[in-house]
């Protein structure tokens, strides 16, 4: 590739430079073309025992042996930790629940700022079952609870990924038993804004060997 090769490019791709973008446009710009984002819908305990849960498009496999999940948390807006990463530094545990479409509107609600002594799940009217391994709650109606144990914590840029070892997980009956995943037709993915997906059309590519 050449140089006029490469000056040809950028006259007709829009190209953006983080470095010369406004505060808040390189978020917008990655978190509208990683689509969709699945969501970890995070329980924790604090030290006190209050019961939090907040929602987290940040998220992924992390490992398969053992297996592992990360999720991403930024910082509050004037710059302070949020509940679940000052939760899950006190505790070492949280659970990652995977929440059916239907339950949209609840982990929304779940996304708003509360203060660190409101519990989220009596705040917004979700019913919670105790976890086997660990000691936050599950969400009751959740496809899948992914009971976790901190293993490592990687701050990157203004960040901070949570690692977490899934110890145990619980499902809701059916699920896992026939295929080892979930319903799609229940997945609730994550778009750019304020702006969910919630039956996402599936195919599988033909062979061409
Ligand atoms: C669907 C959805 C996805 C979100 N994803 C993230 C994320 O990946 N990282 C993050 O820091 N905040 C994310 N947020 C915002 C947090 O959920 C929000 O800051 C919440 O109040 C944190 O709660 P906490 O202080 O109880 O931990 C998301 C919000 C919504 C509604």
């Amino acid at each position: 590739m050449d140089e006029n090769t490469i000056t040809d490019v950028d006259q007709v791709r829009d190209v953006l430079r983080p470095d010369e973008l406004p505060e808040g446009f390189v978020y917008r710009m990655l978190a509208g073309c990683v689509l969709p984002r699945p969501i970890a819908w995070v329980s924790t305990k604090s030290a006190a025992g209050v019961m939090n849960l907040a929602p987290f498009s940040f998220f992924t496999v992390a490992s398969r042996s053992p297996g592992a999940v990360v999720f991403s948390v930024g910082p509050t807006p004037d710059g302070g930790i949020k509940d679940t990463l000052a939760n899950v530094r006190a505790t070492g545990e949280f659970v990652v629940n995977i929440a059916p479409s239907s339950s949209m509107t609840s982990v929304n609600a779940t996304g708003f700022a509360y203060p660190p002594d409101v519990d989220e799940f009596q705040a917004c009217n979700i019913a919670d079952r105790p976890s086997l391994a660990v000691s936050p709650p599950s969400v009751a109606d959740a496809l899948v609870s992914l009971e976790c144990r901190l293993m490592q914590e990687v701050a990157v840029g203004s960040d901070c990924l949570v690692i977490g070892e899934v110890v145990l997980a619980t499902a809701a009956p059916g699920h896992y038993r026939e295929r080892l995943h979930v319903e799609t037709s229940q997945v609730l993915g994550r778009m750019s804004g304020p702006r969910y997906v919630t039956d996402m059309r599936i195919e599988s590519p033909t062979s061409t060997k």
